[in-house]
């Protein structure tokens, strides 16, 4: 029997909130992680893992883990299963993705589906509309979409009118006093991929005034609050039991995946990753502390075309000077070395990844259920069109 959300938040709660000294630590920042001294051997086990082992481990966190023998993995696994609620019946046609990039319109055609036209719809945070109008023309319905920015709307409006379905884009700041006057009883409101405080004003607002929701939330991360504030009373409650606390890194975890990005994207990243750790290991060595020195990032492709210059640049963010001698071989290598034990030491935190991903959702989940909505919680899509697949459906009951 599927556990309700009740039981199942509560306990992801519990595990998550035990282990969290095992799964907090970066190791990016940290050359042994405080909890190896307390798990030498699942240290070891890790660093020793094959590339091939250790890929798979990423691409399968909770089968066949050599870190069952430390941690819950099983449980864990379970806890993350949920109802399966990609639609099975006919969907969007690729015709009318047009205009749409490709990976968006794979989304839309999952989402789409799951909302029921069984209100007015709304579309929360719409970018150009297109959810809104594949719908709209799907349903050969009317729907209104709010989106701040004006040119956006703009676009929107004219791609509804080129394609005559009746979607209007409306210049609307949904944290503004205003955007409640959307969220009438009757009314659903439909969120593709609303970040962080976009969608908690979505379910505060809809709670509090009787709206429907479809929601698929992501960017937990993205929040005034640098400590997280629970939505759900039930949330608040265990949370102050456990004296439990998140910050927004802790949140960041839950959506740090990049199975979408490209080979060459991946690769680039890897080096990047991997030149910042070279950089680390000379400045340890230059300063004589063996403490981690946060860089800045670089935009997509301003990266630096060899290591010594990325290192030149880095010491200049930082003031640091460099000696006129540097081995820089020697730390390159390093930092490449170090990537794979990162890479390695990182699967324990990507196994609790999707669990705290789960238990922010259903905190959501929860928030409606106690004002007294109906709340599905599933997966709408497979991972590789978007690894934040989770759909969030709250209907108010009666
Ligand atoms: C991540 S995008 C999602 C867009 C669209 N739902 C999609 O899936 O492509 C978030 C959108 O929210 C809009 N947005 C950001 N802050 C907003 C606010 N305060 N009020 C309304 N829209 C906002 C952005 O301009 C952007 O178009």
């Amino acid at each position: 029997m599927t556990p309700s959300h009740e039981h199942r938040f509560r306990h992801l709660g519990a595990v998550l909130a035990e282990w969290q000294p095992v799964w907090q630590p970066l190791p990016f920042q940290h050359r042994r992680l405080p909890w190896e001294a307390r798990y030498p051997a699942m240290a070891q086990a890790l660093r020793e893992l094959s590339d091939d082992e250790a890929a798979r481990l990423q691409a399968s966190p909770f089968t066949a883990s050599p870190l069952s023998a430390w941690l819950p993995v099983d449980e864990l696994a379970s806890l993350v299963d949920l109802p399966d609620m990609a639609p099975q019946g006919p969907t969007l046609p690729d015709a009318w993705g047009t205009f749409v990039g490709g990976r968006k319109w794979r989304q839309i055609q999952a989402f789409a589906p799951l909302v029921a036209p069984d209100a007015d719809l709304v579309e929360w945070c719409a970018g150009k509309g297109h959810l809104a109008r594949a719908l709209g023309r799907w349903h050969g319905v009317g729907i209104e979409a709010l989106e701040w920015q004006a040119g956006l709307c703009r676009a929107g409006n004219a791609l509804a009118q080129r394609q005559a379905v009746a979607v209007r884009l409306h210049q609307q700041d949904v944290m503004a006093e205003d955007a409640g006057r959307w969220l009438v009883p009757g009314a659903r409101v439909m969120a593709l991929h609303a970040c962080g405080d976009l969608h908690g004003r979505l379910l505060e607002l809809a709670a509090s005034r009787g709206a429907a929701v479809t929601l698929a939330p992501c960017c937990y991360q993205r929040t005034e609050a640098a400590n997280y504030h629970p939505f759900s009373e039930q949330g608040r409650r265990e949370m102050a039991e456990r004296g439990w606390r998140l910050c927004r890194d802790d949140l960041a975890m839950s959506v740090q995946e990049t199975v979408t990005a490209p080979a060459g994207v991946r690769r680039q990243r890897q080096v990047a990753n991997a030149w910042r750790l070279g950089f680390d290991a000379l400045q340890r060595d230059l300063s004589g502390r063996d403490i981690y020195l946060p860089v800045p990032s670089l935009a997509y492709g301003r990266m630096p075309g060899t290591f010594d210059d990325f290192c030149r640049w880095a010491a200049e963010r930082k003031s640091l000077s460099l000696p006129a001698r540097v081995d820089w071989p020697r730390y390159e290598a390093e930092g490449f070395q170090r990537l794979g034990e990162v890479t390695r030491l990182e699967l324990v935190r990507h196994l609790f990844r999707r669990p705290l991903e789960i238990w922010l959702a259903l905190d959501r989940v929860r928030l409606m259920e106690e004002a007294g909505f109906q709340v599905r919680l599933g997966t709408f899509c497979e991972r590789d069109v978007t690894p934040r697949n989770l759909l969030i459906e709250a209907t108010p009951a009666g």
